[in-house]
């Protein structure tokens, strides 16, 4: 037996919904925690997988975690032990290999195994590596596990070749201890990097220019509990501004910054949907005329690859040919075979694939490849007609917080079955 989504489609939304804190900010900022000697208070924690497998692995590390309620938990790392992370729960999601950046920064030690994650392609963490080598760590490998040492770290200028937002952070986590001036150039400048930069700042480092290409890091002697709030999650909002798109008779969709969305806005604006946008807000109605588009995907603040997905579910309402380009996961298009099983019309390419529209969907057995394919499942579920079974949930579960129960709220037709 496993389990499955099923959505009956067709059915118009209407209300209001929350946004969750933002998942992929999240999942740094709780391994980051572990950099100060007293506890650490989060608050706006999204209720999804990975944030429990995170709070497993800080209890291998023996560091106490307290889950105050649904949103909001207390790490103490007071009585924390650099044990050895070589159980397989690291493997399950690739937000793990923080822990290399912190646990290194913190004892200048770290032996943990491979992170694990969605496949989306080839997804390498040499520049994550070349970074702590930078700060004058050593990097071994060997039986699936990582072994990263120093006996003292030292302040460096790190450029990094491709902008990646886990290199930054990783690096950013690794130096806050080190000795002098770190310098991050061609440092991604995506919004989680800030939130995390933020709750370092809160605990006494001293970080500058989070949010742009250079960011430098003074080393410091000690850092302190704090207390902090977690950004709302723009790829968690960008997923209800699509849904809200493709069905809603009216949805408010409440705690974003639109700021965050300014790339998705923009093209949906171009795509003819109905939309008022607020200071932490944004009001949508579906349109029935929708006009095609075509995304090419880049690092913050261009399109978000992660809605890249979500957006392809629409597209197939829309008029004309709309070409989706990836440039930062290549292979990210499983979600257009699933959509083509619900009646899509999509030319798959080379790191790109063209959409044509309209065409109508029609429930069937798909499968949530990947956690944003699983968000394109759930779009193209609610436009389908009949009812739709997204195998493979526990992708799903791993970073939207309750979104059956939100969607519910605002009247889908959406349910989770045991089946063979
Ligand atoms: N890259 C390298 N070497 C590295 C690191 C990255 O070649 O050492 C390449 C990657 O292969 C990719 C590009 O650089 O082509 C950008 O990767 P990045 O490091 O920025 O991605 P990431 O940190 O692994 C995060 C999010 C992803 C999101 C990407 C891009 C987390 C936990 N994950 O991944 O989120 O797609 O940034 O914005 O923050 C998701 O939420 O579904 C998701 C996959």
């Amino acid at each position: 037996m496993h389990e499955v989504m099923k959505i009956e489609g067709g059915h118009l939304l209407e209300g209001e919904v929350k946004i969750s804190g933002a998942k992929n900010a999240t999942v740094a900022l709780i391994p980051a925690a572990v950099l100060a000697n007293g506890p650490v208070t989060i608050v706006g924690i999204p209720q999804i997988a990975d944030v429990k497998a995170l709070a497993d692995i800080l209890r291998i590390l023996k560091v106490e975690v307290i889950e105050v309620a649904n949103d909001h938990i207390i790490i103490d790392p007071s009585h924390m032990e650099n044990v050895d992370l070589d159980d397989d729960i690291v493997t399950k999601l690739r937000a793990s290999y923080y822990f290399m950046g912190a646990l290194l920064g913190k004892y200048g030690y770290v032996r943990m195994k491979m992170p694990g994650g969605c496949y989306l392609g080839p997804r390498p963490i040499d520049l994550h590596l070349k970074g702590f080598e930078a700060l004058g760590a050593k990097v071994t490998y060997e039986k699936a596990c990582y072994t990263i040492q120093a006996k003292k770290l030292k302040g460096a200028k790190i450029f990094l070749d491709i902008a990646s937002v886990g290199a930054t952070i990783n690096i950013m986590m690794a130096s806050v201890y080190a000795e002098g001036r770190t310098t991050i150039e061609n440092a991604a400048k995506e919004p989680e990097i800030i939130d995390v930069a933020t709750l370092l700042n809160k605990m006494g480092a001293r970080i500058r220019g989070a949010g742009t290409n250079v960011i430098t890091i003074d080393g410091v002697k000690s850092l302190s509990g704090c207390f902090h709030e977690i950004i709302p999650d723009r790829i968690e909002a960008g997923t209800f501004i699509i849904i809200a798109a493709a069905m809603a008779k009216r949805m408010v969709i409440n705690n974003i910054i639109p700021q965050h969305l300014d790339a998705l806005l923009s093209k949906l604006k171009e795509m003819g949907v109905n939309m008022e946008v607020g200071v932490d807000k944004v009001v949508i109605e579906r349109s029935e005329n929708l006009k095609s588009v075509d995304i090419t995907t880049r690092p913050y603040p261009g399109f978000a690859t992660d809605l890249q997905q979500p957006l392809t579910a629409l597209l197939t309402q829309a008029e004309g040919e709309g070409k989706i380009t990836e440039t930062i996961y290549i292979e990210r298009f499983k979600h257009c075979i699933e959509l083509a099983k619900m009646g899509a019309d999509i030319e798959l390419m080379q790191a790109a694939a063209i959409i044509k529209g309209p065409t109508p969907l029609y429930g069937t057995k798909v499968s949530a490849t990947d956690l944003r394919c699983g968000a394109a499942m759930i779009v193209a579920g609610l436009l389908a007609e009949g009812v739709t079974s997204i195998d493979n949930v526990y992708h799903i579960d791993r970073g939207y917080s309750e979104i059956d129960k939100k969607l519910s709220a605002l009247g889908a037709k959406i349910w989770r079955e045991n089946v063979d």
